[in-house]
C-alpha cells in the first residue's frame, strides 16, 4: 500500500471511514461481529488510517459507539501495524432527544477528548479534528483550545473540519508552522465546492482527507459509477471498481490528498483500498474531472 504524508505521521494513501458502522443515511447497521470485521479487513488490506468521531453512533444515547467500536477491533486484532493512525473528532454536541449541537468551549473540549481517550483506550489521539465550527465563537479562540489540548499532551495532532480557506488559514496563524495536520471536508464526484480547500492544502503541504469521497452513504457511493459513466468507462478498461477510479482520481489531484471511504462490507473497504495502487493516466484524471464538472 503507497503511504502519504499525514503530519508527522505516514499513513496509508486510502484511509477508512468508520462511521457508516454507526451511522448512515440506510439507517441499517452491521451486527458487532461483522463491524469489527470489516475493521480488521482494512488493516489486512494494509489502511493504517482509521477515521471516527465522538458523535458518530446510532443514537444519542450510544454517543461513542463508533470510537468503542473501533477499540474493540483494536484490542483484538492481534500485533497493530506499524505507524497506526487513529483520527477522530469532537466539537458536535448530541444530547437527549436527538438535540444536535456545537460546542467550541475550552470546557467542553476538555470534557469531550477525556471522553474520546477513555472510549479509545489510549493516553494520547494521534489526530484531533474540530468537527465542524462553532460559528457563536471566535474562530481562533476555539483553534486555540485545541492547541491548549495538543499542549496538556491529550492530543498528539490537531486537525479542522467543514473548513473554509479563510478558517484553515486562520488555525495555520493559530498553530504555527506545520502545526496544522489536516484539513477534512466533503469532496466526491457530485460535490466539488471544497476543490478550492484541496488545492489551497495541497500548496501549504497540509493534507486533505475528501469526506463521503464516493458520494456518501444512503446510495451514492454504491452507484457512483451509474451516476458518472465516465468512471464506470474507465473503471471496464482496467477491469476495476469505478469506487477505485474515482479514489485514484482523487489521489491523483495532489499527494496531499487521502481519501476516507466509508464501509459497512468488509468486501467494499477492501476494495477501495486497491485504489492506493491503480494509477491513472493524464487523460483518465482529466476525463473524471471533465465528467465531475459537468453534474
Ligand atoms: N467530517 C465530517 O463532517 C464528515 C461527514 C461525513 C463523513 N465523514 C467521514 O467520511 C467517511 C466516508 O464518508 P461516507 O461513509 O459518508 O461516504 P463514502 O465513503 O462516500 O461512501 C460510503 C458508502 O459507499 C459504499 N462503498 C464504499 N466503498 C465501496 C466500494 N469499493 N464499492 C462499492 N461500494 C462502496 C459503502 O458501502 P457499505 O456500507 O455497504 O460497505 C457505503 O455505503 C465517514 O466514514 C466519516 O469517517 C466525515
Amino acid at each position: 500500500m503507497h503511504t502519504r504524508a499525514l503530519g508527522p505521521f505516514k499513513v496509508s494513501a486510502i484511509g477508512l471511514g468508520c462511521m457508516p458502522m454507526s451511522m448512515n443515511n440506510d439507517n441499517e447497521y452491521p451486527d458487532r461481529a461483522d463491524a469489527v470485521a470489516t475493521i480488521h479487513a482494512a488493516l489486512d488490506a494494509g489502511v493504517t488510517l482509521l477515521d471516527t468521531a465522538d458523535i458518530y453512533a446510532p443514537s444519542w444515547d450510544t454517543f461513542g459507539h463508533n470510537e468503542e467500536l473501533v477499540a474493540e477491533a483494536l484490542r483484538t486484532y492481534g500485533t497493530l501495524p506499524d505507524g497506526l493512525v487513529v483520527a477522530t473528532k469532537g466539537g458536535i454536541t448530541r444530547g437527549p432527544g436527538e438535540q444536535w449541537g456545537r460546542d467550541g468551549s475550552l470546557e467542553y473540549l476538555r470534557t469531550a477528548v477525556e471522553g474520546s481517550l477513555r472510549r479509545l483506550g489510549v493516553d494520547v489521539i494521534d489526530l484531533y479534528q474540530w468537527h465542524r465550527p462553532d460559528r457563536s465563537m471566535d474562530y481562533a479562540e476555539v483553534v486555540g483550545h485545541f492547541r491548549t489540548l495538543a499542549d496538556e499532551g491529550k492530543v498528539r495532532c490537531v486537525g479542522i473540519s467543514n473548513a473554509n480557506i479563510e478558517e484553515i488559514r486562520i488555525a495555520q496563524d493559530v498553530l504555527g508552522d506545520g502545526g496544522l495536520v489536516s484539513v477534512q471536508n466533503e469532496f466526491s464526484p457530485r460535490y466539488r465546492a471544497s476543490e478550492d480547500e484541496l488545492r489551497y492544502c495541497a500548496g501549504q503541504g497540509i493534507a486533505f482527507l475528501p469526506w463521503s469521497p464516493l458520494g456518501g452513504t444512503g446510495g451514492g457511493g454504491r452507484s457512483v459509477g451509474e451516476e458518472f459513466p465516465a468512471f464506470a468507462e474507465i473503471a471496464a478498461d482496467h477491469g476495476v471498481s469505478p469506487q477505485q477510479v474515482v479514489l485514484a482520481w482523487e489521489l491523483a489531484l495532489s499527494d496531499r490528498v487521502i481519501p476516507i471511504p466509508g464501509a459497512r462490507r468488509a468486501e467494499s473497504i477492501v476494495d477501495s483500498a486497491a485504489a492506493a495502487d491503480l494509477v491513472l493516466s493524464a487523460e483518465e484524471v482529466s476525463r473524471c474531472s471533465a465528467t465531475a464538472d459537468e453534474n
